[in-house]
């Protein structure tokens, strides 16, 4: 428990500390063991001391998955409701716009004969740009099975999160199609968890493609979050979409490890964004050198 816990608070002097000052001495061992290339986490602090609250917890239940009324807080709820917030950035996020969980209210689980077992929640979920919240009710249901398939998951929300965002996505769309040379960038956001201005609306662009990964990926026993994108490199299309490869790191907060992925998707603001390929990395020694740092 302690290691996890040290962890995690390292990670959170990464983000909110002098840049001067990176990690200290003594979390040094567990983020070389765990962490192997100390990415910095983008989740916001609060977001960091719900999670901690979640891995106490997790080592004290020992992962014991309960059925009927779920405590909110607990990792159960939790992870289940972190599907949801996958699910609603395959169906709404866009460069502008990202959700993010903001608050379990209710949870319940049940184990549905032969298929796999079912939860029933009410959350409340953060356009994380325009800082709104609204509530969702919202159904995961994880299948049982000798070969793990993805979560099915229903959702309700209130105002249905139709923030407009259309001019900026339009500008952005323009200001990239038009351009002579292809968007290349890399390290987003950098070590010290900076990323540029620019940088921004790609940054939110490969969370809402990784969240198609996060959203197969996922069971009871996974908490993911996107970590960093190595590296994001636009290609040339002869349609009307713009198309990116990119390398994308996840953290599981569960098992501590970072996954790298590697994604070929396009967007336009009117299709939004559309996987074409998803291939994850094994892990190598090369990938996982700390990113140059200015
Ligand atoms: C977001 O809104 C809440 C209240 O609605 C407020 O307390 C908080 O400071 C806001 N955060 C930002 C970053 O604007
Ligand atoms: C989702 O994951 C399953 C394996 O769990 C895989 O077979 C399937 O191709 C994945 N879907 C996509 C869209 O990659
Ligand atoms: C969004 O805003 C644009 C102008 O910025 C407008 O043309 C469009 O109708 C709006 N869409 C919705 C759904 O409100
Ligand atoms: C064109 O792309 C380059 C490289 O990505 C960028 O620096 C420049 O600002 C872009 N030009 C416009 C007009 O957006
Ligand atoms: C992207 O980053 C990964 C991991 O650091 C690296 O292996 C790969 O070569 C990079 N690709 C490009 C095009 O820079």
């Amino acid at each position: 428990m302690s290691l996890r816990i040290i962890v995690v608070l390292a990670v959170l002097c990464g983000v909110t500390g002098s840049p001067s000052v990176t990690v200290r001495p003594e979390a040094d061992y567990a983020i070389t063991t765990v962490h192997p290339n100390s990415v910095p986490e983008t989740v916001e602090e609060t977001e960091l001391f719900e999670q901690l609250d979640i891995l106490v917890e997790e080592e004290a239940e020992e992962d014991v998955m309960a059925t009927g009324e779920l405590n909110p807080n607990h990792y159960q709820a939790q992870r289940a409701a972190k599907v949801v917030q996958h699910y609603l950035n395959t169906r709404y996020g866009s460069p502008y716009r990202l959700l993010g969980l903001h608050k379990v209210h209710s949870g319940n689980a049940e184990d549905v004969a032969d298929s796999g077992r079912k939860y029933q929640l009410e959350i409340s979920v953060q356009e994380t740009l325009s800082n709104t919240t609204e509530k969702c009710s919202a159904e995961v249901l994880f299948p049982r099975g000798e070969q793990q398939s993805s979560p099915q998951v229903q959702a309700l929300c209130e105002a249905h999160l139709k923030i407009n965002t259309t001019a900026q996505e339009e500008a952005l769309y323009q200001r990239y199609k038009m351009n002579q040379s292809l968007l290349s960038a890399q390290y987003i956001p950098d070590s010290y968890g900076h990323i540029d201005p620019d940088m921004k609306p790609f940054w939110h662009l490969c969370i809402v493609a990784s969240s198609f990964i996060m959203l197969n990926e996922s069971s009871e026993n996974t908490l993911y979050n996107m970590a960093q994108v190595a590296n994001i490199t636009q290609l040339a299309t002869e349609n009307d979409q713009l198309k990116f490869d990119c390398h994308i790191l996840l953290h599981d907060m569960v098992s501590q490890e970072i996954i790298h992925w590697k994604l070929l998707f396009t967007w336009s603001p009117q299709e939004g964004v559309k996987v074409l390929q998803m291939e994850q990395l094994p892990h190598c020694h090369d990938c996982e050198k700390p990113p140059n740092i200015n």
